[in-house]
């Protein structure tokens, strides 16, 4: 059901007037066979199913093959129009944003999104949304670049040139935010179309269980190595929401990230008392 609360879109779309170039770029057998894999994760199922960042449609086919009546919903009004042509007669289109999404509480059984998570602007949020219009014990998939070894800061092709490399890395892991290069309209590059909102592994981990849910299986899909996919299966607990660990002491993030790891001490090895077992002394260890 469609409420009318929060029917206004904030996120600004971005692909609009990217479509001929997304088409291309996401039509190729890499990306096609990964979003196979995320709805075969997902599996079968007769309820409603919401694929968030739809984009041009390509996942709804797929989705309605197995079973599920499917809603797709995109902030872009171009992604959705192309959505429309190829699948109007299997999903049902809704133009909204991921943050703010138009349905009221626990209007879905599954939910997946592929390939989104770096065009979010605030993926914990957009995780949120999910976990609210998701019923109490349904699956939530998402499959998206590896934050560790799709970013860019990874330089795979720069790799050829380097004896055993498969990859290089620059610096930058560390910084989430957006990475964008001048706008070029014949670029192929993501940067320069549509951005990419990077995030580390810990923030990415930490959004699904920030929004709540119970990460039931990761997996890393496709034949590269290192894997140029990440997919994380969810599950909505059933019951109310329990406070995490980390809710309850609130751990500061930032003071975490403070944290530095010193390099091992030589130890002095001091004569061991009698009995005592290897490797331990009465001298306590600082680490
Ligand atoms: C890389 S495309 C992925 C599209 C599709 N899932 C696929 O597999 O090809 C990212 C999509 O997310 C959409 N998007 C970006 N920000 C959004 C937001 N805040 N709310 C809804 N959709 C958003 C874009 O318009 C775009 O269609």
């Amino acid at each position: 059901m469609i409420t009318r609360r929060t029917i206004r879109i904030v996120a600004t779309g971005r692909y609009d007037g990217q479509t001929e170039w997304y088409e291309s770029f996401a039509s190729n057998e890499t990306m096609s066979s990964a979003r196979a894999f995320a709805v075969a994760l997902l599996g079968r199922g007769t309820g409603r199913c919401l694929d968030i960042g739809c984009g041009t449609g390509r996942a709804l086919h797929l989705l309605a093959e197995r079973g599920w009546r499917v809603v797709g919903t995109d902030v872009s009004a171009d992604q959705l129009e192309v959505a429309g042509r190829r699948a109007r007669d299997v999903a049902h289109l809704v133009r909204a944003d991921a943050h703010t999404l138009p349905f009221v509480d626990s209007d879905f059984d599954a939910a997946i999104s592929v390939f989104t998570h770096t065009d979010f602007d605030d993926l914990r949020a957009a995780f949120t949304e999910a976990f609210r219009v998701l019923r109490p014990g349904s699956r939530f998939v998402y499959l998206g670049v590896h934050p560790c070894f799709a970013s860019p800061f990874v330089a795979r092709a720069a790799a050829a040139d380097v004896d055993d490399a498969v990859a290089l890395l620059r610096p930058g892991y560390r910084q989430p935010g957006w990475k964008v290069l001048p706008p070029d309209p014949q670029s192929v590059k993501v940067r320069a179309r549509v951005g990419i909102n990077h995030l580390p592994l810990s923030n990415f981990l930490n959004a699904f269980i920030g929004a709540g849910f119970s990460i039931s299986r990761v997996e890393e899909p496709g034949g590269d190595d290192p894997p140029l996919f990440l997919a994380v299966a969810a599950v909505k607990p059933n019951g109310p929401r329990e406070p995490r660990e980390h809710d309850q002491v609130g751990v500061e993030p930032d003071a975490l990230h403070r944290l530095t790891v010193e390099p091992r001490q030589e130890q002095r090895t001091s004569p061991q008392p009698r009995g005592a077992a290897p490797g331990t002394s009465r001298r306590s260890c600082p680490t």
